[in-house]
């Protein structure tokens, strides 16, 4: 906090990082088109690979996880048939994006549960491109990637993913999924501060300009000397090194374990006081170890006076506002962390009830 209070920030990003991260933000600019620059952008490419869980073309552009959304879809759908899954706001959201270049078919489910099999098979029978957040952030719900992925590569169907708030925390297998490209976020998992936006490609076939400064192809070019198209935002380089750095330091198979451990915790301490878990799972979905969705009366109340208290977590999107607390196990989130929300959250809502 700005007073110099320390708070617990449970909410899915951007999550708070750590000092060595936020030191980084102050080093020295490099100039960015000179050695010092292209060598961190290496570095940074490099260390983002194994994250995504493949090899593919990775670039970063300066912008939010939107901009990286936006570059994927635009140039890969531009003009074609996409199918999307909508069953929370972050799949909404590609559906709106994807809207603007290409045909869009909605596969829904209500936000909290999914698209059934049959619902996904009979849907992509018309695609060429199947839009999916991996881990929905809005409902606290792991799409079963493996077989989405199935059932896109038996239809012939390219899959374009959002592992906006899964990366660095959770399995992305972006060659296993044989995704065509994956568009992250660094203000999540990664521990580092909003305002890059990560994208892979792995097959380049389809491609094409459908914008200026979000096209994929010039900063596939610029890459290729380790450079980006446009100035990028230097500072937050800096800091997104530190980020990834720290995640190779503790491992990435570790950092995952520790994600799954900890949302599981979460989970039973919520059981063992009463709540309910907002995201029913039905054939794709599985309990995300990344966000904790929990059906809470007077929600935002709840949020208010957890506030007070030093513990800051999210509410409920659009529809399910007012309706559900939203409780993020990223990053640096520790079990005492969790112990210490958990006993707070017994106290508030007793207050409020
Ligand atoms: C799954 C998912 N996709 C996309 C976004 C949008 O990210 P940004 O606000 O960084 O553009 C978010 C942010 O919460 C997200 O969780």
């Amino acid at each position: 906090m700005q007073d110099g209070s320390t708070v617990i920030n449970f909410i899915p990003g951007p999550v708070t990082p750590s000092r060595r991260v936020m030191k980084a933000l102050s080093y020295p600019m490099p100039y960015h088109r000179g050695k010092e620059f292209s060598d961190i952008y290496k570095e940074i490419r490099s260390l983002l690979s194994p994250l995504f869980g493949g090899d593919g073309e990775i670039s970063v552009i300066s912008g939010s996880s939107t901009a990286g959304i936006e570059a994927m879809i635009s140039g890969f759908s531009l003009g074609k048939r996409a199918a999307v899954i909508a069953d929370g706001k972050f799949g909404e959201r590609l559906g709106d994006i994807a809207s603007i270049y290409s045909k869009v078919n909605y596969i829904r489910a209500e936000w909290g549960q999914t698209p059934t099999i049959d619902q996904l098979d009979s849907s992509l029978n018309e695609a060429e491109y199947l839009l999916v957040v991996h881990n929905e952030t809005s409902t606290g719900i792991e799409h079963k990637m493996d077989v989405i992925s199935d059932l896109a590569s038996d239809k012939g169907v390219s899959l374009l993913v959002d592992v906006v708030s899964s990366i660095g925390g959770m399995n992305v297998e972006a060659e296993t999924w044989n995704a065509k490209a994956l568009a992250g976020g660094v203000q999540k998992c990664i521990g580092a501060p909003p305002g890059l936006a990560p994208v892979m490609v792995r097959d380049w076939g389809g491609y094409s300009r459908a914008s200026y400064y979000l096209d994929l192809m010039i900063y596939r070019k610029m890459s290729s000397i380790d450079q980006t198209p446009f100035t990028p935002a230097l500072p937050l380089f800096n800091a997104l090194r530190e980020a990834l750095i720290e995640v190779h330091e503790e491992g990435l198979r570790r950092r995952i374990k520790r994600h799954k451990a900890i949302s599981k915790i979460l989970r039973k301490e919520l059981i063992n006081l009463g709540f309910k878990l907002f995201p029913e799972m039905g054939e794709i979905g599985r309990y995300s170890s990344t966000v904790t969705a929990i059906v809470v009366g007077k929600a935002e109340k709840v949020r208010e006076l957890l506030k007070k208290r030093g513990i800051l977590v999210a509410g409920g999107q659009g529809p399910l506002k007012g309706k559900i607390l939203r409780l993020a196990t990223m990053s640096n989130i520790t079990e005492r962390d969790v112990y210490a929300l958990v006993s707070s959250l017994k106290k508030v809502t007793r207050e409020v009830s």
